[in-house]
């Protein structure tokens, strides 16, 4: 039987175009989706739309269209940077989903008729942009704390969720299991929202009608975040007519989110689970920032990066290695063109490409393109091969841990290691000594075998990658190519022959990439 593992993103706003930081969460989760397919699990990978709210609605008027045809338009042009950024979902979900609509309207008719939710009156400030009620105190000189826009006052007729009634399960869940990580999020968690005490939480507006009605009292419109949390279950039938995908992968192994939105994941999210008396999901991760310039990306900020013109001018894989490698575990990164175009230049073009044409361009001079199966170790051997023999398991003990940006470095020091090795080895020198030609071919094995091992290491992140130096490498063997594969040294037959090929990352002339 195979093992189940059922990750998602959060649903991304439908508002407008969403921008290489969000993104940068959904190539994160295709990547640990990738590698657990690898590792053999029946993998379900969710990603998708929040598409109902205020913001949207005025977003849409605004740009006269129907909210409908908003939502329509944005999620396509979401799919086709996901899929120009090679996001391999199972599932791309939106709430405009009928299967969704349906389910949720039972939800809340269940948790009001069970009591959960009561309706009552609400009267604050609520941020329109960030769909959020703030008390007096969580403003910063009276504007919004989170995204700075105005506050407006409220006073309306609504339903409230028995938020905390769970507040003691929650902060058991948060302080006895792994449910937040990094861990250091749970602390925050537990000290900015929980040990003040849980207020009920409003759970419904009139104040605008793009989103999913209360059924039995139709002028009120589902909280979004009601709406939108709920995808995570709706989207595998849950209350629809075939929970058979519900049955298999709920409950799911990791919800992959920004630390903005911890607290809906952590806090309202499990409340609403225990509720309905169904399980936990395993674990809410929360990443950083990716920043720009040291300021946050943000959709209402102006200061996007077109996805599109980034993958365009740099490619999906080498796009793909810099956010995965340098976005901090957990933590804030920063981007700047500079140091994308650095980072490609140096760990990509120079150190992995350089790697493999010198491979090439050596096996083709020195043997005319295949190795002689006479062979024999040179003094430098052992640390190599015992380095390439460990670098998968310490590889897995990162991802395990969606810590990609530290996977990628380990993978990368046996890159330094291999081409310090060349350096050592000097083959130049080896090719005029006609004794030493065995072990010239024997150097020459070494390097094509680490490239074996770092390309099947590597295919999580940079998925097209693999492929082209495999084709280099004339490595056919399926069995040399799989995950497990990466564990052993030695496997490819002595008598290795060489197709030549392009540079797989090409140098960025610096001068003529930086874009303004
Ligand atoms: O929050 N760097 O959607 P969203 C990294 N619809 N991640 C960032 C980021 C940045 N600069 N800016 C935003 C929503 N994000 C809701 C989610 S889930 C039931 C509903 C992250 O489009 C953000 O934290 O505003 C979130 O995880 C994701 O991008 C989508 O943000
Ligand atoms: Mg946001």
């Amino acid at each position: 039987m195979s093992k189940n593992y059922y990750i998602t993103t959060s649903i991304f706003y439908a508002n407008s175009y969403s921008h290489i930081g969000n993104f940068y969460e959904a190539v994160l989760a295709d990547a640990m989706a990738r590698y657990k397919r690898l590792r053999g699990f029946d993998v379900r990978f969710m990603t998708g739309m929040d598409e109902h709210g205020q913001k949207i609605e005025q977003s849409a008027i605004a740009l006269e269209r129907t909210p409908q045809e908003h939502v329509d338009y944005i999620a396509q042009w979401t799919k086709d940077v996901m899929r120009n950024l090679s996001i391999d979902y199972d599932v791309f979900f939106r709430t405009t989903d009928k299967a969704h609509y349906a389910a949720v309207i039972k939800i809340f008719k269940k948790l009001y008729e069970q009591g959960d939710i009561y309706k009552g009156s609400y009267e604050g400030l609520y941020c329109t942009p960030c769909e959020t009620f703030y008390t007096k105190s969580q403003l910063n000189e009276g504007k919004c704390g989170v995204c700075g826009k105005e506050v407006g006052f409220i006073s309306e007729e609504a339903y409230f969720f028995k938020l905390s009634k769970y507040q003691d399960r929650i902060i058991d869940l948060i302080e006895n299991t792994d449910f937040i990580a990094p861990k250091w999020r749970a602390t925050e968690m537990l000290n900015s929202f929980l040990r003040a005490g849980l207020d009920d939480l409003c759970v419904s507006r009139t104040s605008f009608k793009w989103g999913i009605p209360v059924e039995f009292d139709p002028s009120h419109v589902v909280y979004v975040w009601v709406d939108a949390l709920s995808n995570y279950i709706t989207a595998l039938g849950f209350m629809g007519d075939d929970d058979s995908l519900y049955k298999k992968y709920w409950p799911a192994n990791v919800h992959i989110v920004g630390k903005d939105i911890m607290r809906f994941h952590t806090i309202i999210w499990p409340a609403i689970l225990m509720a309905l008396d169904e399980p936990m999901p395993q674990q809410v991760f929360g990443h950083g920032w990716l920043n720009f310039d040291g300021k946050k990306i943000g959709k209402s900020l102006g200061n996007s990066i077109d996805p599109n013109e980034l993958v365009e001018a740099y490619g999906t894989d080498a796009i793909r290695y810099y956010l995965l490698r340098e976005m901090p575990y957990g933590q804030d990164g920063n981007f700047t063109p500079e140091n994308l175009i650095a980072r490609i230049n140096a760990d990509l073009a120079n150190d992995l490409g350089n790697l493999l044409s010198r491979t090439v361009g050596m096996i083709d001079k020195y043997f005319g393109g295949k190795l002689p199966a006479a062979q024999a170790a040179t003094d430098f051997d052992n640390e190599i091969i015992s380095q390439a023999t460990k670098v998968a398991k310490k590889a897995e003990s990162h991802f395990d841990n969606l810590e990609f940006d530290i996977g990628l470095a380990e993978i990368w020091m046996l890159i330094s290691r291999a081409n310090k090795y060349i350096d050592q080895v000097e083959p130049w020198k080896l090719f005029k000594e006609e004794e030493k030609q065995d072990v010239l071919a024997g150097s020459l094995y070494v390097l094509c075998e680490v490239l074996r091992v770092v390309a099947i290491l590597i295919e999580p992140s940079m998925p097209s990658v693999p492929a082209k130096v495999y084709a280099q490498l004339n490595i056919t063997n399926d069995g040399h190519k799989s995950w497990e594969a990466s564990h052993k040294f030695g496997l490819t037959p002595k008598e290795i022959a060489t197709t030549k090929g392009d540079a797989i990352f090409p140098r960025i002339d610096v001068k003529n990439s930086v874009k303004n």
